[in-house]
């Protein structure tokens, strides 16, 4: 089997082709990816000579580059990682988003399209989702399948629409696919701009820890590795056409996980307790942020056997134990253009 795995040089699916390479041998794993500042092949050093393993540069929102490598390759399933991910770069500049997550994905579906067509049974398009696409939850309640759709940003706005459109080559032209909404990811290799990366970052550089608003807002936190693992599940025994949701059952408010960051780092680091806590600064909040996202996980649970493996503080502290061995990764990612969003997406709150 050939699998176009895109966005396999970002944060989560550098570890979903990890774990395709080498739980496969036998199928034939194309990595398709833009290198964009999120990308890194460093993320994939361990399998890049393996010899099921190829990775290709591109742009998905390159109709000619997706339908010739479809026509190159012979592709007989695609898992759809790639992605604009960042929900405040998608405030200060939207239009990335809708070009890569609408069109990037339109042109996915439309090769798979052509290709596949008259002969599209055995194949798979799998497209990777999140729970923003369902808004924002108040204090009680939980995202099922069946919740409607309400965006509200650029960014779950743009993975809303790609969403409606994976689901609407399946009525219209029978493709098999199957989606997947999960929450908050959380692990090693994750860019430094999302909120747990940050808060470690900046403890490391002694910084300013930035908590928008009052800290109150809740995510529901999963290891990234646990994504992948759902994602495999998923393409393998998924049922066409169908949503799963993906959550770790571990709803946080901001503020209480950033003081437990703080704890670990503090022991880790062994700083007496209480040191990095005076980092934390809470500055202007995320415009349209989002209350709470909380995750009903039960049909993969019970129609896949799926479940979170790991307690959450036992991945904190493996996360953590990661970024403080790879400071090279986070000297290397945090580099050049990144400096220059920091400064502006920080120094006007
Ligand atoms: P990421 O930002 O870490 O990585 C995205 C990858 O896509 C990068 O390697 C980047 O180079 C690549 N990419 C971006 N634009 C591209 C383009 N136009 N053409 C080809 N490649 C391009 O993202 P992530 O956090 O790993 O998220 C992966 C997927 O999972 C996304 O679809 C995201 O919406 C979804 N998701 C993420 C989370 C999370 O917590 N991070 C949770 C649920 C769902
Ligand atoms: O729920 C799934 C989504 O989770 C994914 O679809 C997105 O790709 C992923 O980025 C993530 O979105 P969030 O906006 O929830 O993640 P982020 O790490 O940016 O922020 C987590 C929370 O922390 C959120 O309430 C905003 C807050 N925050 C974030 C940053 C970067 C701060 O308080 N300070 C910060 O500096």
């Amino acid at each position: 089997m050939k699998i176009l795995m895109t966005g396999g040089a970002g944060f989560i699916g550098s570890h979903a082709v990890r774990l395709f390479v080498n739980k496969y041998p036998e199928y034939r794993i194309y990595n398709l990816d833009a290198l964009t500042y999120a990308g890194n092949l460093e993320n994939l050093r361990d399998i890049e000579g393996k010899p099921n393993y190829t990775f290709i540069k591109g742009d998905i929102s390159d109709a000619t580059l997706v339908s010739s490598l479809f026509s190159e390759h012979g592709f007989d399933a695609v898992i759809h990682f790639a992605a604009e991910s960042h929900v405040d770069r998608s405030i200060s500049g939207p239009a990335r988003f809708v070009m890569t997550n609408i069109l990037g994905t339109f042109n996915l579906l439309e090769a798979a399209r052509q290709a596949w067509a008259g002969h599209s049974a055995d194949k798979l398009f799998y497209h990777i989702s999140t729970d923003e696409v369902y808004g924002s939850l108040g204090a009680s309640g939980f995202f099922t399948e069946q919740t409607p759709y309400d965006p509200r940003s650029p960014y779950s706005a743009s993975k809303a629409s790609s969403d409606h459109l994976v689901r609407a080559y399946y009525h219209t032209y029978e493709m098999p696919v199957v989606i997947t909404n999960c929450s908050n990811n959380y692990g090693p290799n994750q860019f430094p701009e999302k909120l747990i990366p940050l808060v470690l970052q900046n403890i490391r550089l002694g910084k300013d820890i930035p908590v928008y608003g009052k800290g109150e807002n809740v995510r529901d936190w999963l290891y990234v590795e646990d994504h992948a693992v759902a994602s495999d599940l998923v393409f393998h025994n998924g049922n066409h056409g169908a949503t799963y949701n993906i959550g770790g059952n571990n709803e946080w408010k901001n503020i209480d996980l950033v003081m437990l960051l703080c704890r670990v780092m503090d022991e880790k680091l062994g700083k007496p307790a209480g040191t990095s806590e005076k980092l934390i600064a809470f500055v202007k909040d995320r415009a349209g942020h989002d209350k709470r996202y909380a995750i009903d996980s039960s049909r993969i649970q019970d129609e896949l056997g799926w479940q979170p493996s790991l307690q959450f503080e036992e991945g904190l502290r493996k996360t953590v134990d990661w970024y403080l061995e790879n400071g090279e990764w986070l000297d290397h990612v945090t580099s050049g253009d990144y400096q220059h969003y920091y400064e502006n997406q920080y120094r006007k709150r």
